[in-house]
This record gives C-alpha cells, structure tokens and sequence, in this order.
C-alpha cells in the first residue's frame, strides 16, 4: 500500500490503494499493461515484472488494493472464483480431509467432489452453525474448513470467529468465502480465518462485466504456496479485467450500503405478501444467524431468498414475471437479478446432501430506485395463480 493511506477510511484506501497515481506518466488510475513480458536490464536483473503470468503491473496493483482491504499482507488475482478456490483447494494433500458446508455455493461442492477428490482429497459436506456442529465433523486428517458466510443460496451465517477457534485446536486451516458480504461489510481475516477468498465477478466487480477470483492470507508461508500455484497452474485473470474489479472497488463501500438498504426494503415487503411462505435473510430477528451476523457484519448483505407458496411452479411464474429482475444467474452488480437456484445456480447439486428445494427463489438486490424494486416484485408475486 501507498505508505500515504495508511490509518486512512476504508473508501480513501479503495480509491487510493494499489499503485497511487503512475509514476511514469501521473495517470491517476492504474494503466493497464497489455505488454506480455518485460525488458530485462541484464541477465538476471528485472525491474520487478518479467512474464506476466507470473505478475503483471495492472493486476499487482488490484491484489495491492483488495488484500489491504482484507487485512491481508498478500492477496492473488486469479481468472475466475473458481480458480482461486481450485488454488486454495490443492494447498490439501492427497488423503487429507475438507469440510464444506452443506449449502456451499454449487460450484465449490462440484470442484471438491468431483475434480480434486479425484486426485485423493477426501471431502464431506457438514451442516456447521458454530462450535460444537463442527466438533463432530473434524476428522484426524482434517486439514481445511470451508465457510460461507452468509451461504449461497440459503443466507445461513456462520460464526468465523468460533469456527476458527474449533479448526485450529484440530490443526486445520479455515478458509472463508467473503463473495457476499465483501471486506466492506466483513473481515474474515480479523476474526481468525487464515485464507479469504472472493469471486470478484459479484460485488467487488459490481457490473456483471468481469469474471475474477481473488484469495488472500497474512500467512507468509500459505502466501509462498498459493502464489507458487497461481504461477505453475497459471489461472491469471487478464489486465482489462484486473482493470476492471479495481475499478468497481473504488465504488464498494457506497454501493454496498445501497445494496443492503434496499434488501431491507423487499424483505419488509416480501413478509407481508401472502404468496410467501418464508423469507430467508439475516436482518430478520428470528434468522438463526441474526445475533451471529450483527456481531460479526457490517450490515446484512443485498441477496435475498424467499419460498413461494406453489412450489416448483410458483417460483417458476415469478422468476419468469418480473421486469425491473432479470431472470439470470450471478449477483453482486448494480442491476437486480432473480433466479431458482435448483434449476440455475445450484443444478449441480442435484441428489446429493447441498441438493437446493425447487420452490426457494433468490434474488440478488440491486442499487435501484428501492420503491421500484418492491413494486415490481409485488406485481409478480400478485399474478401467481392461486
Ligand atoms: C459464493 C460464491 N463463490 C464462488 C463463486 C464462483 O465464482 P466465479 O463464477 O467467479 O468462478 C460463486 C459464483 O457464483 C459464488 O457465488
């Protein structure tokens, strides 16, 4: 970090961190180098670039920026959430075990069960709320607890601070999924969590116009690693999309307010339509993860899942009748979305223990006008056929 912004508000660092104003040519956003290697002054003697899947000016600058913002003294840009996640994964030997949670985002299940358990990694899927859920899961050979928080698609929270009490007298490692909440609304590296990890395609990018992925540690020998994989398996996100994710942080901390705010919106309506039988987001005083969140967040995040009365058919008729959310997967930008996660995002669930109910919808709020947001959800919610 610019040694300038240190002791600086989170917006000043967002902005101003990275790179600083470049010092060739006084561009004050960071120029994206395109150039695939580096003039070298002598065999041997760089000037701290030489091939850009190993580092690259433009994306160096975005992990300068997005680690600082997570408490983090490194932080890698990878190409997708994905491969940030596979990264982290294959820190794991063969024979060792990984906890997931059970509504892990439907991606992170499918690459733990079906690529990496492959190569020997044993995997199991846990329904952990705290402590003592996650005292019986941890095996001898447990060596990494994945948490989401709050989880995809159901909004479940999980305590990191305890979770990482827990894993760490059994010697794992616990590694949590910030993509929902972001480092504005959460620091999982403050309460004890050793990796964080982000798909930067949701929030962080926040315009549905860049896929990234994003992991970062204080641990300098855990860093060595991951940045040893980040270069050999060389799952490196391009400088026009580096670009683009330090971009969209400049305006995080403002559009996650807006994000939250205008989810508090559609809950309050959503609790009140009769076509809704359950609202799942951690605002709600009698969410299990309420006290957990409120300690823990910031504020209670922009994504929202309800269930529709109806079942598979009602969700499907108010996913297809809304006009202000578009029917599409993803979340995190400034638009709104809407989608059934069992048919959509979480497909690949299907018949295991993360399998997703057919009737829950999740919405994705975005930065709106929040009155157009409610109504329009309303009107779809009005025309269900009874
Ligand atoms: C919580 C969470 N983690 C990781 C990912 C994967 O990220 P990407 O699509 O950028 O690979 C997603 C994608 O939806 C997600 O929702």
């Amino acid at each position: 970090m610019n040694p300038e912004l240190r002791g600086l508000g989170f917006e000043t660092r967002a902005i101003h961190g990275g790179s600083g104003p470049d010092a060739a040519t006084g561009a004050v956003n960071t120029p994206v180098h395109l150039s695939s290697t580096f003039k070298q002054d002598a065999v041997g003697r760089d000037r701290g670039f030489e091939y850009a899947r190993t580092s690259n000016p433009t994306r160096k600058s975005l992990e300068r920026n997005l680690a600082e913002l997570e408490s983090a003294d490194f932080g890698f840009a990878f190409a997708s959430g994905m491969a940030a996640e596979d990264a982290v994964m294959r820190l794991l030997r063969p024979g060792e075990h990984l906890v997931l949670p059970t509504d892990a985002y439907g991606g992170t299940f499918r690459l733990a069960s079906r690529v990496l358990a492959l190569t020997g990694l044993e995997v199991d899927s846990s329904d952990f709320g705290g402590q003592d859920d996650l005292f019986q899961v941890l095996k001898p050979a447990t060596r990494m607890v994945w948490v989401e928080t709050p989880t995809n698609p159901l909004l479940r929270i999980v305590d990191i601070a305890s979770t990482a009490e827990a894993a760490h007298a059994k010697g794992a490692l616990v590694v949590v999924d910030n993509t929902f909440a972001t480092p504005w609304l959460q620091r999982p590296l403050e309460l004890g969590a050793d990796i964080v990890v982000h798909s930067t395609t949701k929030y962080l990018g926040g315009h549905s116009d860049v896929i990234g992925g994003f992991a970062a540690t204080n641990d300098p020998d855990l860093a060595e690693r991951i940045a040893f994989l980040q270069n050999a398996a060389g799952a490196v996100p391009g400088p026009i999309d580096c670009f683009l994710v330090q971009r969209g942080i400049k305006t995080l901390a403002l559009r996650m307010d807006r994000h939250c705010a205008n989810a508090l919106a559609v809950v309050e309506m959503l609790l009140d339509h009769d076509a809704v039988s359950e609202v799942l987001h951690p605002s709600l005083p009698g969410h299990p993860g309420h006290d957990v969140a409120k300690k823990q967040m910031r504020g209670f995040g922009g994504m929202v899942s309800f269930v529709v009365r109806g079942g598979e058919r009602g969700a499907k008729e108010v996913c297809g009748r809304t006009r202000i959310f578009t029917l599409a997967e993803s979340l995190g930008a400034v638009e709104s979305l809407i989608e059934l996660p069992a048919l959509m995002t979480h497909a690949s669930t299907a018949g295991s223990s993360n399998e997703v109910r057919p009737d829950l919808v999740r919405l994705s709020v975005g930065i709106e006008t929040a009155e157009d947001l409610v109504g329009d959800l309303r009107q779809a919610l009005d025309s269900l056929d009874p």
